[in-house]
Parts: C-alpha cells; structure tokens; sequence
C-alpha cells in the first residue's frame, strides 16, 4: 500500500487526487486526529509525531509513504530521510508535498512574486521560500500564517459567514505584501475546503495552486521514474483509513474531504 499521512483530515484532499489520478493502487490514509493540529506546534513535537506515524505505516506494510501534510513535510521530513530513513528501512521513501508544490509556483508565477498560505509552523520553517528560490532564485515569496483557517475547518464551520472574516483579514495581509502576486499556494491540504471564500478575495489574474492535483502528477512521475518501487505496490484498489480519534467521528468529516463515505478504524500508536 501507499500510505498516506496527514495530522488530520486535511490530507485527503490529498488522497482524493490520488485515486482520481492512480485509482489502481492501494493506499492506507492515516489521520493523527487525536493530536491535530500541528500547525502550531514545535519543530521537536511535529518530527516526533510525524516520525511515529511514518513508523506505523511502515509496520503496516508501506514501501511509500506520503506526508500529506505541509507542517509535517517543513519540519520532519528532511530528518526523517536524512537520519531516520537509513537506520529504518533504507529501501522504503517517505515523500512530501512542498517540492512540488514548488516546482509548481516557478512554472506559473509571470510577475516573479509568489504568495503562500499556511500555518504558523510551515510558514515560520521558511520551507516554501527555501524550495522556491532552489529552484528559481529571482521569485520573491510573501507569507502570511493563517492560524484560524485549519480549526474552521476541522469544525465544520468553513461555509459559515463567520469564515469569512478571518479569510478577508488573511487574504488582506498577503495581497498587502505585494500588488505583483500573481500565483497563491494553499500551502496546507485543508485549505482547499475553503476555496470559494478564498476566491471572493482573489483579484481576477492571480492563480490560485490547490496542492492535490500538482502533488498527484509528481507521484505519477515518481512512480514511473522508480519502477523498482512501482513494483513493491500491491494495485488491487484496496482503500484503507485509519485515525487515531474517533473513527465515528473521522467518518462523518472524512467523506467532506474525501468526497465520498469512508469506513474507519482506531489505532492506538506504540510511541
Ligand atoms: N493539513 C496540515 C498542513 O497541510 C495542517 C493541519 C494542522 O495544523 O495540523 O499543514
């Protein structure tokens, strides 16, 4: 299986461009609820609970496993593939959403001005603007951390009129940082759920990048780049998830995200 990570259910804007993209696979989505979020927790904290949540899916059986997550891809996954990885398993990969993401914004931005939305944490890591200018060094990148929008989300409350406040206030903040931006990444798979109050404050010619499908096409490549890998990957469309919250809970939010109904189940970590 691929096994798909995520602190919560953000991640399965994720998986559903997976499958849309590559529906022969097998993937086991993993969704850390019970200590969601992660935006606004430390740089130790995300490594420690991203790297027990990538050792259990390991243990499950994953050759592949895909931090769907951008905290978990800013603050852990560089330590994980560099340190961990080797003394694991050095045939398994662990992947992260923000390089391609990044490759993404060079080949859109015209202007050379990028903005990114996140949380605190992948905001404060700098990952993004690290990665962007790797690739394109001229492109300046603006942030701005959106702290509220993830829990209006996760509380359902992301269609209300209360949302809009703090999407104005956010949206604001960017666009203030430069009138040249030309392309905004939703830098966190949760925000893709807020896309319609996003786009009353977007000015006509700015593109807005939803992670989901730019991240779906870099597997696919992976996946062809890596036939070795490709091979160790059982494809007979099994769909497993897992949380380590209520799965009555995940199963009533997931198929907001998912775009479908999912059966769930509990699982407790070892530490
Ligand atoms: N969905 C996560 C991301 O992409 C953030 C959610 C959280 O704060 O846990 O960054």
């Amino acid at each position: 299986m691929i096994g798909v990570f995520d602190s919560g259910y953000g991640g399965l804007t994720v998986l559903k461009e997976f499958v849309k993209l590559l529906p022969e696979y097998d993937y086991c989505y993993f969704g850390d609820n019970a200590r969601t979020p992660y935006g606004t927790r430390s740089f130790e904290t995300v490594y420690r609970y991203t790297l027990e949540c990538v050792k259990y899916l390991f243990d499950k059986g994953c050759p592949l496993v895909i931090l769907a997550c951008n905290t978990a891809s800013a603050k852990a996954l560089r330590t994980i593939q560099q340190r961990d990885l080797p003394a694991l398993d050095p045939q398994r990969r662990v992947l992260g959403v923000i390089r391609p993401s990044a490759e993404a914004t060079g080949q859109y931005t015209r202007s050379g001005h990028a903005g990114v939305l996140g949380t605190v944490g992948t905001v404060q890591s700098l990952s993004y603007p690290i990665e962007i200018n790797k690739l394109n060094p001229h492109i300046r990148v603006f942030q701005e951390a959106c702290p509220m929008w993830v829990p209006l989300v996760e509380n359902n409350e992301y269609r209300k009129d209360g949302a809009d406040y703090f999407v104005r206030q956010h949206m604001n903040n960017l666009l203030q940082q430069s009138p040249d931006i030309d392309v905004i990444v939703l830098a966190c798979t949760h925000y893709p759920l807020l896309i319609d109050k996003i786009n009353k404050y977007v000015p006509s010619g700015v593109r807005i990048l939803s992670q989901g499908g730019i991240v779906a096409e870099s597997l696919a490549d992976y996946l062809r780049r890596h036939p070795e890998m490709d091979a160790r990957l059982e494809k007979i469309r099994a769909r497993i998830f897992q949380t380590t919250d209520s799965p009555e809970l995940f199963d009533r939010y997931a198929s907001i995200f998912f775009g479908e109904d999912v059966k769930s189940e509990k699982v407790t970590l070892n530490g």
